[in-house]
């Protein structure tokens, strides 16, 4: 049960955790300053005043609605009546409308033939860039390199308001522990700490520190929130949360989009307890609002007032209006419910006042994005033209892709494969699969603009034959194939063997009971290895897979994602050798689904496992440990920790603590490491995780060459939730872990003196 408590502290928490990002950045964000305050802009709010103070109560709802645009084969277009509605006030915003020629024309239609002429605000889902397409966020989160993610929001920024675009519904914030939910791959992984730090490197990317600047737009926190707690991993799916794990889990990377200075927030399609997330003022405006001080911008999901109908807490269409925006959601996508509201109004069910604090958040949206000075300033042809998918925007996808692949296996050493190989043969549904090369919400993104996977190996292999074969499909069991996959490979000198999901197996409403390999892949993996070549299998995917036959008889794994536009050219480079692999996951492994929701900061339990012990946590049929854990990814090299050392065995309550360790490439490449700084509270007032994350640092290390690398630790990375939900430090014994993922770790023991 959720219930109310003292803010502050839960505020503390996450200042700590973006002091410990900026603190463990390995180079300083480029949008250092903080975003522009116009909170006590007296002028815009003269503007506001007196725009407001003319507008009817009709019109004000207008602004509160949102459209969607729909694409036919001529571009995009608006429903039937929208052009009225445009100039009549009763639309105030459109989704999914973009491309400068159409926002254009459809803000000339507001702002010169509706009665007070104000600008439509245009928004669409940016997720992953808008015509280069990076990878999917969970491929962004294993590259653990905030400033690359800063860097592919921005370069999305940049290319999306050239179309015309002021909002995008992204980043996803949400933390996800069950690899069945297809929304997995839209979000940062498991770890609250990584989370935070890619959504705030992600907001500053978007937003930039000058809203009016034609290259930035709105970012939006969403799903606000719990979303990933739906049970079965099952969409839109109801959730159930306790305090503390919503304080300590689901909550601080929307708190630290907050104190990134996100703009806008999106209300979640679940309910938390029966509470409906568009109907919960705990958490909008209790939370948000009052305990975090947010100003901005809180938009429903898709027709997620009208759906309050459907979760039962309203039975007319006015009274879910009336719910939602009492519990503090300002915009109505889709639902075209809050145009109905004026009759609430006259009829006494809804003080005005809602309305109006609802209208003003949106009139300081647009005015902060310069519509009122430029309508116009955000759809540019020419500048649509020339800032589309330019040379520099591929390269940063394709680093970034690079970043993002997670090196799973490596038997002897198998990869980097040779430059030098006479054949090679390339096998698997996804070998030569464009559109899943971009993965689910590619926004403008197009598959002919993807490099596959083939098309890269082949232009970094110019001397080499390449034979490719299909294999399998994804969706059907037909083994006919085989034949001709195995005699490929027979003939080759090494098979790279690309399998996984297509990219519409994971994102909304994209739920799986099974996280294994669909249809016959697993089998043409079995054919295809038992002909003892060297066999590399490269996945291509949107969740964890459950992959222990791989795990077990595959030579090497590589997880690919979805890389974006530049995923041949990436995949092909790492496993050449150009550039040497050092992604971590930002998610647990299973090994199969039984073990959902599996994740490494979990409890020690009263009976942890012990072999020796029948009564002590375990399957029967099954280890509990993952497959791959938290934070986990292999090299080209070998990078070996020692001399973890703490400024102070012992420090006072209150008191900050140096971490060192020394990391040395022991091998013969050079190559980044994440090194990832693990605590444990040993003894609580409540019981804590065995580990939870407070800091990680990418190094980058020459061959033989050896860093101290240093971590502070303060009050807060000690602070807890105690049994009364009171945030402080519990004075006791505290262990440290250092390493390179959450397993193997080097480990030290703190003491935390009472005052
Ligand atoms: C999704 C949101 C998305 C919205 C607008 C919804 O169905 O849940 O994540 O931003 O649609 O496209």
């Amino acid at each position: 049960m959720i219930r109310l408590k003292s803010w502050t502290a839960g505020f503390s928490f996450i200042t700590s955790l973006t002091a410990l990002l900026m603190a463990v950045s390995s180079s300083a964000y480029t949008t250092s300053s903080a975003p522009l305050n116009y909170r006590n802009d007296t002028q815009m709010n003269e503007f506001i005043d007196d725009l407001m103070s003319r507008m009817t109560l009709e019109e004000k709802c207008g602004q509160l609605t949102m459209s969607a645009g729909h694409w036919n084969n001529t571009g995009p277009v608006v429903k039937q009546g929208g052009l009225d509605d445009i100039k009549e006030g009763r639309i105030g915003s459109f989704l999914s409308v973009y491309g400068a020629d159409m926002t254009y024309q459809l803000q000339q239609v507001a702002v010169e033939n509706s009665r007070l002429h104000i600008p439509l605000l245009f928004s669409h889902d940016v997720i992953h860039g808008f015509r280069t397409i990076f990878p999917v966020p969970i491929g962004q989160a294993s590259s653990w390199d905030p400033d690359a993610v800063e860097e592919a929001a921005h370069i999305a920024a940049v290319e999306a308001t050239a179309s015309g675009v002021h909002w995008t519904y992204a980043p996803m914030v949400d933390i996800a522990r069950d690899p069945r939910w297809g929304r997995i791959v839209e979000g940062w992984g498991e770890d609250p700490l990584l989370c935070s730090a890619m959504t705030v490197a992600s907001v500053h990317g978007y937003q930039g520190n000058d809203l009016s600047r034609s290259d930035t737009l709105l970012a939006c926190a969403k799903h606000f929130v719990a979303y990933g707690t739906i049970e079965g991993g099952r969409d839109y799916n109801s959730g159930e949360v306790t305090e503390r794990t919503l304080r300590e889990v689901y909550l601080p990377s929307f708190h630290a989009a907050v104190d990134a200075g996100v703009e806008t927030f999106m209300s979640a399609f679940n309910d938390i307890g029966g509470v409906p997330c568009h109907a919960n003022p705990y958490l909008t405006r209790g939370i948000l609002r009052d305990e975090w001080a947010f100003p901005g911008l809180v938009v429903s999901d898709y027709t997620g007032i009208k759906e309050l109908l459907n979760h039962g807490v309203a039975d007319t269409r006015e009274k879910a209006g009336i719910r939602a925006l009492k519990a503090g959601v300002d915009i109505d996508m889709l639902s075209d419910i809050y145009n109905e509201l004026p009759a609430a109004v006259k009829a006494g069910d809804l003080d005005i006042s809602y309305i109006d604090e609802a209208v003003r958040r949106v009139l300081v949206a647009k005015y902060k994005l310069g519509l009122f000075e430029d309508p116009y300033r955000y759809c540019s042809g020419k500048k649509e033209a020339q800032q589309s998918l330019t040379h520099e925007h591929r390269a940063a996808a394709r680093e970034l892709a690079e970043k993002s692949i997670v090196l799973l296996k490596n038997n002897n050493a198998l990869l980097p494969l040779s430059k030098n190989m006479d054949s090679v043969a390339v096998i698997g549904p996804l070998a030569d699969e464009p559109h899943s090369c971009l993965g689910s919400w590619a926004a403008a993104g197009k598959a002919e603009d993807a490099v596959t996977i083939l098309t890269g190996l082949k232009s970094h292999l110019p001397d080499t034959q390449i034979t490719y074969v299909q294999g399998c499909s994804i969706d059907d069991d037909d083994t006919s194939g085989f034949a001709e996959a195995t005699n490929a490979a027979n003939q080759a000198d090494a098979v790279i063997l690309v399998l996984g999901e297509h990219r519409d197996m994971s994102a909304e409403a994209k739920c799986r009971t099974s996280i294994d390999l669909p249809g016959v892949q697993n089998d043409l993996a079995k054919a295809i290895i038992a002909t003892e070549k060297p066999v590399v299998v490269v996945l291509m995917n949107g969740r964890p897979l459950s992959i222990s036959w791989l795990e077990e008889n595959a030579p090497a794994i590589v997880e690919a994602w979805y890389p974006g536009v530049e995923a041949g050219n990436a995949v092909a480079r790492i496993l050449l050798g150009d550039v040497n692999p050092s992604g971590k996951l930002p998610v647990t492994f299973p090994r199969s689904v039984g073990q959902i929701p599996i994740y490494y900061n979990h409890r020690n339990t009263g009976r942890p496992f012990d072999a020796a012990d029948t009564y002590t946590t375990r399957y029967l049929d099954s280890p509990i440990t993952p497959l791959y854990p938290f934070g986990y990814g292999l090299s080209y090299t070998s990078f070996a920790y020692d001399a973890l050392s703490l400024s102070e065995a012992e420090i006072n309550e209150g008191d900050s603590v140096e971490v060192t360790v020394n990391v040395t490439n022991d091998g013969e490449r050079e190559g980044s490491e994440v090194v990832q700084l693990y605590i444990r509270d040993l003894v609580g007032d409540t019981a804590r995780p065995v580990r939870e994350l407070r800091g990680f640092k990418r190094v980058f290390l020459l061959p033989g060459e050896a860093r101290t690398v240093h971590f502070t630790l303060t009050e807060d990375d000690f602070s807890c939730y105690d049994a009364a939900m009171t945030w402080r430090v519990e004075p006791g014994r505290f262990q440290i872990f250092v390493g390179g993922n959450s397993v193997d770790t080097l480990s030290k023991e703190l003491l935390i003196k009472g005052k």
